[in-house]
Parts: structure tokens; sequence; C-alpha cells
């Protein structure tokens, strides 16, 4: 029979986060009683004492049992579910979005694929960070969009590199990526830096995609302010999601929102090209979608409060005890999201040749999972997540501690 794949199909081949965390996980040795600790993927659910508020259920629940919501919604959301988004985030606005400027999706994830999608055509390139989260190459790759990186610098609190910026965009740059708070470095921009990164963007005449999907999971000295405040200067699209905030990564409940006051990209033509792709996807189930409106208006602060507090304490220890381990170095002490990155001091290490031999030989010898750095754009660093019981972080950390000794220069002239 003739052969009916074309040669020319090929599968992305970026390294995904889930892809290399499952292979870190085959190498743990299940036979020494060493209890695997995770730090590696962002899901703090696997925790419990990150547990999702119980007033989030209960809407959820009751939507399910009213048998109102098993039907079809409209792709874009339900009616209600894009109003009390729109409100949710124009709190923070100077300017309001409207429910017509919110679409549901399943996800960030998905709004990150649904934002590349439409905004792709042939030639076409996006600005993404460097580190970053590699769904949106994969996504870009998906879309035939050429990747160009610009750098986070970790001496400057992992600020975008502006003039990288200007020297990578060209006519063909539809978008620049930031997300603030930032996965993988833990950083929170000040108002003033996500200014100049709207001006930038002005200047350049690009649209911002603003992940936020750790909006408001910032405990350190800056705020959390929206890029959505700066969609005056130039349009933005905002991208969100309850996975984090409301700890429920699994409900694939997420937004992409257009903040664009002047209607520089909110044309009729844009709003039909989203709308179109939308049904495509389809949504997330109606009844989650349903529950939202309570969700967000009835969490209380107390809450959020407890998460915030708990990521600090627990950002602030794993930042304290990697300065007991010579061969990691971090010098930024997260402010918000729920990760942060460590240098690898290789010249410390006897036998590890780079992050992936690493993150490998310390899951195998100590059960412990950690990115690998080039999972994110950064070779010869590392990311934890920090979202995780304190007492499974510091027993981690112990173990990270005595696989850098026991691999160390130092340690075997002592032995
Ligand atoms: C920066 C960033 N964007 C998007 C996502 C995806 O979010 P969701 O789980 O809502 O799909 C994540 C998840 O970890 C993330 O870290």
């Amino acid at each position: 029979m003739e052969d009916k794949q074309n040669p020319e199909i090929e599968t992305p081949t970026n390294i995904t986060i889930k892809g290399i965390i499952g292979l870190l996980l085959e190498t743990v040795k299940s036979d020494d009683g060493k209890k695997v600790i995770s730090l590696g993927m962002g899901d703090p659910t696997v925790y419990s004492c990150f547990t999702s508020p119980p007033l989030a259920h209960q809407a959820v629940a009751e939507t399910l049992c009213s048998y109102k919501f098993n039907g079809y919604s409209p792709t874009v959301g339900l009616p209600q579910t894009r109003k009390a988004i729109a409100d949710y985030l124009s709190g923070d606005l100077p300017e309001r979005v409207s429910a017509d400027d919110v679409y549901v999706t399943a996800g960030c994830t998905q709004a990150i694929d649904t934002a590349l999608s439409v905004l792709a055509f042939p030639g076409a390139n996006i600005l993404l960070p460097r580190p970053g989260f590699p769904i949106y190459a994969l996504s870009a790759a998906f879309r035939h969009v050429e990747v160009r990186y610009f750098d986070l610098l970790p001496e400057k609190g992992w600020a975008v590199d502006l003039n990288a910026v200007e020297s990578l965009a060209d006519k063909n740059t539809v978008a620049m990526a930031v997300i603030n708070p930032g996965n993988p470095c833990g950083n929170v921009y000040s108002y003033q830096h996500l200014q100049e990164i709207a001006e930038t963007a002005k200047k350049l005449k690009v649209i911002v995609i603003a992940d936020e999907v750790y909006g408001h999971l910032a405990f350190g000295d800056n705020p959390f302010v929206p890029m959505g405040v700066f969609g005056s200067i130039a349009p933005v699209i905002t991208l969100g999601s309850l996975s984090k905030r409301w700890l429920v990564p699994g409900w694939r409940l997420g937004w992409l929102v257009i903040n664009d006051p002047n209607a520089t990209i909110n044309t009729p033509k844009f709003v039909g090209r989203i709308k179109k792709y939308c049904d495509i996807c389809g949504g997330p189930a109606t009844f989650i979608q349903a529950a939202v409106p309570r969700i967000i208006q009835q969490t209380e602060e107390v809450f959020f409060k407890k998460t915030n507090n708990l990521l600090k304490w627990t950002s602030d220890m794993c930042f304290q005890k990697m300065k007991e381990i010579p061969s990691l170095r971090c010098t930024y002490k997260p402010e918000g999201s729920m990760a942060m990155m460590a240098k690898l001091n290789l010249s410390s290490l006897r036998d590890i040749s780079d992050d992936i031999d690493f993150c490998f030989k310390l899951a195998k010898e100590e059960s412990v999972i950690i990115l690998p750095g080039v999972a994110v754009g950064l070779k010869n660093w590392v990311r934890l997540t920090f979202a995780a019981e304190p007492s499974s972080l510091e027993e981690a950390l112990k173990r990270i501690k005595s696989f850098c000794q026991r691999h160390s220069y130092e340690e075997s002239a002592h032995s």
C-alpha cells in the first residue's frame, strides 16, 4: 500500500516540562526506601497544605447537581462566566474590560495556544522570555511561528532585557510575551518596569501577551500590577486561570482577555478570528464555567492571604537553605509565583557534566526531582518549585545538600 505519511510533517522536538519530569521519575530507585519528593512540577495540590477553598467545591457541586449545565456553552464561554472574569480583572484596571473582551479557555495553556494561533500568519515571529515557559515555543512550532528569545536578567531581578527586545523585533513580530509574576524565576515586576515594557511594545508596534497565571501570588516588596493597566500604551492580551490562585489546576478553567481601550487590535475582524478559533476549542466544561461567578465573588481574602504567607515562608526557607549549598547559587529571593532558579557551580562538582546530569543523578541517588534549566531555556541552572509541604521541602534540600557534598571536589579531598 502507498505510504500516505507526509515526510514533511514532523512533530516539534521541543522539550516539555511534563516529558522531562516523566523521564526523571523513571530514574528514581524504587528500592532504597526514600520517599520521592518532586519539586519539578508546579502542581501545589500534591501537598495537603495547599488546598482549594471549600466554597469552590460547593459551587461546582451545585452547578453539576442542578442539571442545568449539561449542554454546550457558547464556545467563547457562558455570558455570566465572562462577566465575572471581566469584573474580577477590572477591579485592578484604570479602564474596565467588558464581558465581550473575555474568552473562556481550558486553563491558561489553551489561552496561550489560542493567542498564538489567532496571531499567527506566514512569516510571523514572536518574542519570548528566556528563561520562560516552554508551552509558548511548542505552540509556536505547531503554528510555524518563528521564536526569538530575549533574556531576563538575573542580576536585575530577572528584568526584561529591553535592548534585546528592540534588536530582535521587525515588521513580522506579532507579540512579546511577559510572564508576571514569573515562572520560572519567581520575579514580580515593578509598575515602572511594566510601563517600560509597554512603551517598548508601543515603539515596536507589537502586542504584549501578559501571562498572569500567577496573578496576585506576590509576597515580596513589589505588589502585583496587571499589565492591562498599560493597555492604552500598547494593546495587551491577558492570559490567566483559576489554576494557581484558587489551587485547582485540574479544573481547566482559564481566560484570554483583550485589554485594548484604543481598539488597536480589538476590531470586529480580530474578534471574529478569536471566536472562530474558540469554535474549534469548545471551551471548558459548562458546569465548571457556571460555578465561576460564585468562586470569584465569594472566595475570602483570608484564603488568598494564607496561600501567599505559606509561599513566602517556603520560598524564604529555600533561599536560606540554598545559601548553605556552595554548588548552587541563587542570588534572587523569589517574590512571587511558585518557582525559583538556581545556577549550578559546575566547577565545584567533580563528576557532574551539566544540569541534565545533575538532575538525573539527583533523582537516582536522592529521589528528589527538580527541573534542569534547559527545560526552561537556561542551561546549567535548575528550577525548583517551592509550592510544597515545608517538611518535604526541608528534607529535599537536605538531600540536595548531601548530594552536592558527595559530588564536590572538597568532599573527595577529605575522604
Ligand atoms: C507561566 C505559565 N503559564 C501558563 C501555565 C498553564 O496554566 P494552566 O495550568 O492554567 O493551564 C503555567 C502552568 O504552570 C505557567 O507556569
